[in-house]
């Protein structure tokens, strides 16, 4: 446990909040424990539904701690869990990017599903600056979004972003005034935490493995359809609409 990380249930979304704003939010071994814990305990508890990830005060976060970076490594670093929990996590995952994003504070971006920004966010990768290569998977991630040229430019220079070009990139969905941006991506999570949750789960499994050919989806597709076409879930869905009402997916895990 670290109080650098806070966690709040707003029913079925959950908060987090990178909250060490005296540096920046720079995380540490502690907090990208709790990180994980705090994500993978979404997707563990059926009641919850969305993770929406946050920085407190002025910045998301300046990336990993320079000191823990510098310091021995534990046998386990608390770092790849994280990774591999934002790169597995089963229910959506939003950022609202309230401030400065350095380092894995961009990387990590690449791995949710919806990113909302303030006008005043800024994106660095500064990783060749520092003598080190991208990490969480952003090499593949990257060009993937922004095509060669454009995640090339980014990922060799290093050089600072702004909101508008994370947009334009793809990397950021919306810019959303600071001053509402919690607020906003809340009552989206909560929107997409009233859909049906077993669809919601396979819409973004289908779409975090892309890379597979387009016949073999074709197929993957059509059978988790025609599996999901007999759930109660999707029985709701027609009925509601048959009985012209707005479906209830609430009892649903
Ligand atoms: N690790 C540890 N401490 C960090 C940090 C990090 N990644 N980023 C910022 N801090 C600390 C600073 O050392 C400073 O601490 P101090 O007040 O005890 O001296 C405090 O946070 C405020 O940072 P400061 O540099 O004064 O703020 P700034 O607004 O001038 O600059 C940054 C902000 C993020 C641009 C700058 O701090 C920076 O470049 N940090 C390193 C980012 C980085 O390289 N991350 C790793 C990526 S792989």
């Amino acid at each position: 446990m670290t109080e650098f990380i806070s966690i709040e249930d707003h029913g079925p979304v959950r908060l987090i909040t990178m909250n060490r704003a005296d540096k920046k939010n720079a995380l540490t071994h502690a907090m990208y424990a709790a990180l994980a814990d705090g994500i993978a305990g979404t997707d563990a508890d059926p009641a919850l539904r969305v993770t929406v990830i946050t920085g407190a005060a002025d910045s998301f976060t300046s990336g990993n701690d320079l000191a823990d970076f510098a310091a021995p490594q534990p046998a386990v670093r608390p770092v790849e869990r994280f990774l591999q929990t934002i790169a597995t996590a089963k229910k959506p995952l939003f950022a609202a990017v309230n401030g400065l994003a350095v380092g894995v504070g961009v990387t990590m971006l690449l791995h949710c599903d919806v990113v909302y920004a303030a006008p005043e966010a800024t994106f660095t990768m500064p990783f060749t600056n520092l003598a080190l290569v991208p990490e969480a998977g952003s090499s593949l991630l990257m060009p993937r979004l922004a095509g060669h040229q454009r995640a090339s430019e980014i990922l060799l220079f290093g050089e600072p972003f702004d909101a508008a070009e994370a947009a334009r990139i793809g990397i950021v969905n919306r810019v959303v005034p600071r001053a509402g941006l919690v607020a906003f991506a809340l009552e989206r999570a909560a929107l997409l935490a009233t859909k049906a949750p077993a669809a919601v789960r396979l819409t973004k499994q289908l779409l975090k493995s892309a890379g597979t050919n387009v016949s073999d989806r074709i197929e993957e597709e059509g059978a988790i359809f025609q599996a999901q076409m007999k759930t109660a879930e999707a029985a709701e869905a027609f009925t509601a609409f048959r009985e012209r009402r707005k479906p209830d997916f609430s009892k649903f895990g």
